[in-house]
C-alpha cells in the first residue's frame, strides 16, 4: 500500500519529462494572429449573439487549408523546406535548423515572428522576419536583402543593439542558417497573402496560391541581382567635406529627425513614428559611434541611399542623384559627429557653428585616419550604377557579387 503514491508521482514525473523532451525535439510552427483572427470574431462572441454555424465552418475550413498549404510548401521546422525552391540540398536546411533552434530561437522564435521566449525585454525587439522586410541591406529601398546581407548582419551582429555577432560560427553553419531566416520570411510572407486570398476569394485555390508563391520568390531573386553600388569613388575626408556634409545635412531635412547635431535631437532617441512592427522608432543617434547597420563609409553611404526598411528613415538615392558625391560628404559628418562626441568636443550645431567648428581644429584631427577611411570603401569592387527602387536591374550585376567583398572583409564596426 504505501508504495502507492511514490508508483504514481514517478509516473508523473516521467510525464512531464516526456512531454518535456517532445517540445524540445519536435518545435511547431505557430500560426499568425492574421490566421487566426479569421475565426476569432465568429468564436468570441457574447452569449447572446448567435454564429451561423455554416460560417463558422467556412472560415475554420479556410484555417485549415491556410495551415495545410504552409506546411506542404514550407514543411516543418525539423523537415522546413525553401519555398519555392526544391534544388536547395535537405541537409543544408536540416543544419540550418539546428543552428537555429540552438541560437536564434530564445529571441526571434520558433517561426521567426521576434516572439522568443526572451524578447518581450529587448529594444529594440528581434526581428519578426515574417513581413520579409529587412533594415540593414545593400539592395535599393523596399527590396529583399541579398542573401549575403544576412551573411554579413550575422558576422557583425547589430551594434547597439542585443542582437549578438556570430562571427565564431563556420561558413556552412553561416550560410545555413542564413538559409533558414530566408526560409522563415519567405513562409511568413506566403502566410500573411494566404489570409488575404482567402478573405477575398473564401477559397484558397492551389492555382492562386502557385502565383503567389511565384511573385514571392521572384522577389527574393530579383534582389540577389540589385547590389547597390557608389557610383563615384568616396573622396578624401577634410574638415571642409564634413563641413559641407554638416550643411548638406541641415539643409535636407536630416536634422528635423536627428537634430541639428545628429544625436537625434537635444535628449537623443528622438521618436519619429512607428516602424513596419509596430514598435515605436527612434531616429538613430548618430553621435553614438554605434551604427546599427554597420560603421563602415559603405555602410552609411548605403543607409543614405536606400533608407532602412520597415522605419522612417527615407531612401535619398534620387534626392542625390545629380550629386552623389553629396551623400560621401554627409558620410564624412557622420563619421565626425561621433568621434567628436568620443573625444568630448563640442557638436556641430548650426551652419556657422559648423564652419566655426572647422576652423578651431588646428591639429586636423577630425580627418580621422584617412587609411582607414579609404580601405573602407571597398573601392575594389566593380561600379555598378546604383539600382533605382523603381527600376529592378536585371541585367548588371552578375552572380559573383553573391560572395564580394562585403563577405570577405572582416568586420571593422568600431564599437564591435
Ligand atoms: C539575444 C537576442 C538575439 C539572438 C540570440 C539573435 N538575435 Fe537576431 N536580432 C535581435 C534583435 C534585437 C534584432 C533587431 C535589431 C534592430 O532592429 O536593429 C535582430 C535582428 C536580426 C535580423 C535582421 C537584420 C536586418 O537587416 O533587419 C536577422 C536577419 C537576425 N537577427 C538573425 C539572427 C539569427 C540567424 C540568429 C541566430 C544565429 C539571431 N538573429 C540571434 C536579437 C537576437
Ligand atoms: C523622417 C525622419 C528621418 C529623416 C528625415 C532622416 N532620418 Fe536618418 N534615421 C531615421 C530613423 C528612425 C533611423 C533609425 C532606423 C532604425 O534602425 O530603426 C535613422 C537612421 C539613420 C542612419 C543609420 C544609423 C545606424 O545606426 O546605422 C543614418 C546613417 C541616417 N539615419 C542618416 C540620415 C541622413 C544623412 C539623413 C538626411 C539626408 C536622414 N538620416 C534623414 C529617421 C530619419
Amino acid at each position: 500500500m504505501p508504495c502507492i503514491v511514490p508508483v504514481r508521482l514517478w509516473l508523473i514525473l516521467l510525464g512531464v519529462a516526456l512531454s518535456g523532451c517532445q517540445r524540445e525535439t519536435a518545435p511547431r510552427f505557430v500560426s499568425s494572429a492574421e490566421v487566426l483572427a479569421l475565426t476569432a470574431e465568429l468564436e468570441n462572441v457574447e452569449a447572446d449573439e448567435e454564429v451561423d454555424p455554416e460560417e463558422l465552418k467556412l472560415w475554420k475550413d479556410l484555417q485549415k487549408q491556410i495551415v495545410e498549404q504552409l506546411e506542404i510548401r514550407c514543411g516543418t521546422p525539423s523537415a522546413a523546406k525553401m519555398l519555392g525552391n526544391d534544388q536547395i540540398e535537405k541537409t543544408h536546411l536540416v543544419r540550418g535548423g539546428q543552428v537555429f533552434m540552438r541560437r536564434c530561437k530564445p529571441c526571434h522564435g520558433v517561426t521567426g515572428d521576434g516572439n522568443g521566449p526572451v524578447a518581450q525585454y529587448m529594444n529594440p525587439r528581434p526581428r519578426d522576419y515574417r513581413q520579409g522586410i529587412f533594415k540593414f541591406t545593400t539592395t535599393p529601398y523596399g527590396s529583399m536583402p541579398r542573401r549575403p546581407d544576412i551573411v554579413h548582419t550575422l558576422k557583425r551582429g547589430v551594434t547597439g543593439t542585443s542582437m549578438p555577432s556570430f562571427q565564431e560560427l563556420s561558413k556552412e553553419d553561416l550560410e545555413a542558417v542564413a538559409d533558414y531566416v530566408i526560409l522563415l520570411a519567405r513562409r511568413g510572407q506566403l502566410e500573411s497573402q494566404l489570409v488575404s486570398l482567402a478573405e477575398e476569394e473564401e477559397e484558397v485555390d492551389p492555382e492562386f496560391v502557385e502565383e503567389i508563391v511565384g511573385e514571392i520568390v521572384a522577389q527574393w531573386e530579383t534582389a540577389q541581382r540589385q547590389q547597390v553600388m557608389p557610383v563615384s569613388k568616396m573622396p578624401e575626408m577634410t574638415p571642409e567635406t564634413i563641413a559641407e556634409g554638416h550643411e548638406i545635412f541641415l539643409k535636407k531635412a536630416c536634422s528635423r529627425c536627428h537634430g541639428n547635431n545628429g544625436r537625434g535631437g537635444s535628449i537623443g532617441n528622438v521618436e519619429v513614428g512607428q516602424d513596419a512592427w509596430g514598435h515605436k522608432a527612434a531616429a538613430a543617434d548618430l553621435t553614438s559611434g554605434m551604427f546599427h547597420g554597420g560603421g563602415r563609409p559603405i555602410d552609411i553611404y548605403r543607409r543614405i541611399y536606400s533608407g532602412i526598411n520597415g522605419t522612417p528613415m527615407p531612401a535619398f538615392g534620387k534626392t542625390f542623384q545629380e550629386d552623389p558625391d553629396a551623400i560621401w560628404r554627409l558620410v564624412h559628418f557622420i563619421k565626425d559627429t561621433g568621434e567628436r562626441r568620443r573625444r568630448g568636443q563640442a557638436l556641430m550645431e548650426t551652419a556657422t557653428q559648423s564652419t566655426a567648428g572647422v576652423e578651431s581644429k588646428p591639429d586636423g584631427s577630425s580627418q580621422g585616419d584617412p587609411a582607414e577611411v579609404s580601405a573602407d570603401t571597398e573601392s575594389s569592387e566593380p561600379s555598378v550604377p546604383p539600382a533605382e527602387p523603381a527600376i529592378p536591374d536585371e541585367t548588371d550585376t552578375p552572380e559573383e557579387t553573391d560572395a564580394g567583398p562585403n563577405d570577405a572583409q572582416p568586420s571593422d564596426d568600431r564599437a564591435a
